[in-house]
């Protein structure tokens, strides 16, 4: 099977081609980093222009690399949701439309479940059962995962997500958007034990995590210290996020009893908190998997990826949910729980 795969979520465009016997066969990216730093953030307007704008000529590109024609597809993926509605609704229509005159699936993604999978595309990659720690722009979360669809979520911040502290506090640091790249690298030329920040609900005794407190603290450090000790704010405050996420990782997989982590999403490509990982729980025989970095940011092979599990399960089921045959579906705001009840058979 061979199957075409949209990410239009946020401020990536990204579309892959996944095949379940040669694996990605194509996998391009166009970034919207450029277009949005003037504003410190992600415009959505001119997020879902520029999508319109670079989709078919990715996708032409996309059938190019892996010698495949629309025709030779067996399903198209899209990410549904959640995201910035009017960038969602151009990869859904995108898909939609190159799909329903060949009577293909369509089949609407939740990015997270792409995030959440992305590790396993790996050939290599440990199988379910395992502990998720999903550490995003957006969100904040572990989930214990024992099949395809079954995501129990144990906790999360009850604030801002790691990723969005990473940015915030890289643009108190004067550092360009996305911040959380440019603060690791600033962070590698400072002393992470020169400031003693905070570490919020470390003793929680639970798996909520918060990351808002942090930011407040690098901000009064910040007023009262000049641009030469900025290096060392950023590696103290790149320490005390990794030490939060690393220490409710390993009471996570406590409360599992899992043997596998699987860490996804942006923060995910943070080298700190890969080494750390590996430090504390490697040595402790639990087995970590983590996606390439390229694959921890938004990409169109997670959502492929993520197209075939589900298209596969559902074959296997016989329930295959076609969004309306009308039209499509966007979920702006959606979670595992309700995404996964919408694969279940009726
Ligand atoms: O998964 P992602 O591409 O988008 C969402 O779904 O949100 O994650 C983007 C987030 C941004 O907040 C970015 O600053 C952060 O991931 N990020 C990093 C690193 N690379 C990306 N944070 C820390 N260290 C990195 N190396
Ligand atoms: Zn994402």
């Amino acid at each position: 099977m061979r199957i075409l795969g949209i990410e239009t979520s946020c401020d990536e465009t990204g579309v892959a081609l996944y095949d379940s016997h040669h694996g990605l066969m194509a996998d391009v990216l166009h970034s919207q980093v450029a277009l949005h730093a003037a504003y410190g953030g992600v415009v959505p307007e001119l997020a879902s222009r520029d999508h319109i704008r670079h989709l078919l000529p990715l996708i032409e590109q996309t059938l190019e690399q892996g010698h495949t024609t629309l025709d030779q597809l067996d399903a198209i993926a899209y990410t549904a949701g959640p995201g910035l509605a009017g960038a969602l609704l151009v990869g859904a229509s995108v898909a939609t439309a190159l799909a329903r005159p060949r009577h293909l699936p369509v089949l609407p993604i939740h990015h997270l479940e792409g995030h959440l999978l992305s590790a396993l595309l790996d050939p290599s990659a440990p199988k379910f059962p395992f502990t998720a720690l999903l550490v995003s722009g957006g969100h904040s979360q572990f989930l214990s995962v024992e099949r395809l669809g079954d995501y129990q979520l144990l906790g999360e911040s009850v604030d801002d997500a790691a990723g969005e502290a990473f940015d915030k506090t890289a643009q108190l640091l004067g550092l360009p958007y996305p911040g959380g790249p440019a603060l690791a690298k600033l962070a590698r030329q400072g002393n992470p034990q020169r400031f003693k920040l905070p570490r919020p609900l470390l003793h929680s005794g639970d798996l909520q995590m918060s990351f808002s407190g942090l930011k407040t603290a690098v901000s009064q450090c910040v007023a009262t210290h000049t641009p030469d000790d900025y290096a060392d704010i950023a590696a103290s405050f790149e320490r005390a996020v990794v030490d939060l996420l690393v220490s409710k990782a390993e009471q996570a997989l406590r409360q599992t009893g899992h043997q596998t982590l699987i860490v996804a999403g942006g923060v995910g490509a943070n080298q700190e908190l890969r080494h750390s990982l590996k430090n504390h729980l490697g040595t402790q025989g639990i087995t970590l998997a983590f996606p390439p970095a390229r694959l921890c940011t938004d990409n169109g092979a997670m959502i492929a990826y993520a197209g075939w599990c589900r298209l596969q399960q559902a074959t296997q089921c016989g329930s295959l949910p076609l969004s309306s045959p009308s039209g499509f579906t966007i979920h702006p705001r959606w979670n595992l729980h309700d995404y996964s009840s919408t694969w279940q058979p009726s």
